[in-house]
């Protein structure tokens, strides 16, 4: 089956992921007469763009799922547990970038370039995509766990706020103009002002271990993807006054020593991946330079001077700096590539 042969709905089209889902669709060539843009019912009749074309938005209910081959689902967990049954039973395929069925045993958990193996041996019509932190430092260390051993990951994020949405996008440009007009406006999406701020990432924090639930999400679902329990993962996660792309700050402490450059060379070519790291002129990965690319950028790659080295200069300890595009590879575009890969 080709892709651009199937009939295909995206639920939340509206949404900061929705919306990426849509151009990247119209991208691949696919005719807008074969998308339906859905979302909730009070959006319906608002227009979408598709491509240099638009989509009418329409109600996300039977009617518009009827015919659907492939759903793709980005419009929140609560939605995702009412929709995703609905579609299955119409018989559609349907992919959730929702965090509604990433831990139930039934349902893969997908990264394609780290274990797309799971889309054939699973009878499942519906996956769930991993979340976005998640995601990239899955995949800026996969390549290293696979030629030495990942033991431990310590990880520091810089979150973008349309993690949260677009209207934590919007919350952010109007906070920002309303501070340099000098103007102080209350926060709406976030509890926290994100103009000229940072602050701890905005999901619940559990009252026993006092991670917050994008830390845990790190561990249980970096647990998951693996297929096993080898790497311990400590992470402090970070919402930051940036559109999007999320940033992360990786300690990583190998199973077997490697040099630098075997680690480099570990790295080099890995799909999804792409280098920006010059020492001379002090480029490294940055949101301005991930914000719409498809690959991962990583850099900064050094030896963590806090674990020893061998005497032949190998060592486990090695620093890894991570931006990726969150709305991209984060959400819609690992939805369409686990489309694809299906
Ligand atoms: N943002 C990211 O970086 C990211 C990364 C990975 C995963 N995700 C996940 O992707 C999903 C979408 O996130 P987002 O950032 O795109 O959120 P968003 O910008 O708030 O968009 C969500 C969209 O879903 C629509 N919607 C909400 N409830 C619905 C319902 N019951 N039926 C139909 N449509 C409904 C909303 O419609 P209206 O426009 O009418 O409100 C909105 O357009 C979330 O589950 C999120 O956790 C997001």
């Amino acid at each position: 089956v080709e892709f651009r042969d199937l009939e295909i709905a995206v639920v939340g089209a509206r949404g900061a992921v929705g919306s990426e889902l849509l151009a990247l669709l119209a991208s691949r060539g696919v005719a807008a007469t074969r998308v339906r843009a859905l979302g909730r019912a009070a959006s319906a009749g608002q227009r979408v763009p598709f491509g240099a074309q638009q989509l009418e938005l329409r109600p996300a209910d039977t009617a518009q799922l009827s015919g659907a081959q492939l759903v793709f689902l980005a419009a929140g967990a609560e939605a995702a547990r009412e929709l995703a049954p609905m579609a299955l039973d119409l018989g559609a395929r349907v992919i959730d970038a929702s965090s509604a069925f990433r831990e139930d045993p039934q349902v893969p958990l997908v990264l394609p370039e780290v274990n797309g193996g799971r889309l054939r041996t699973s009878r499942s019509r519906l996956v769930a995509s991993p979340n976005c932190t998640t995601t990239l430092a899955v995949l800026a260390t996969d390549p290293l766990r696979r030629a030495f051993g990942l033991r431990r990951m310590v990880l520091a994020s810089y979150q973008a706020v349309s993690g949260a949405g677009r209207r934590a996008m919007d919350e952010l440009r109007r906070q920002t103009a309303e501070a340099l007009a000098g103007r102080t406006t209350a926060p709406q999406v976030f509890a926290e002002p994100c103009a000229f701020n940072l602050f701890s990432h905005d999901s619940a924090v559990d009252p026993h271990s006092g991670q917050n639930l994008e830390e845990q999400k790190l561990a249980r679902e970096s647990a998951r993807l693996w297929g096993d329990g080898e790497t311990a993962i400590a992470a402090t996660c970070v919402r930051v006054p940036v559109l999007r792309v999320h940033c992360l700050a990786l300690q990583l402490e190998l199973v077997r020593p490697a040099s630098e450059e075997e680690v480099r060379a570990a790295l080099d070519g890995a799909p999804g991946l792409a280098w920006a790291d010059d020492r001379e002129l002090n480029r490294f990965p940055t949101p301005a330079r991930a914000e719409g690319r498809r690959e991962v950028l990583i850099g900064r790659l050094r030896p963590d001077p806090s674990l020893g080295r061998e005497r032949d200069g190998r060592g486990r300890g090695f620093g890894l700096f991570v931006a990726g595009d969150q709305l991209l590879k984060g959400a819609a575009l690992n939805c369409l590539q686990i489309a694809e890969c299906w």
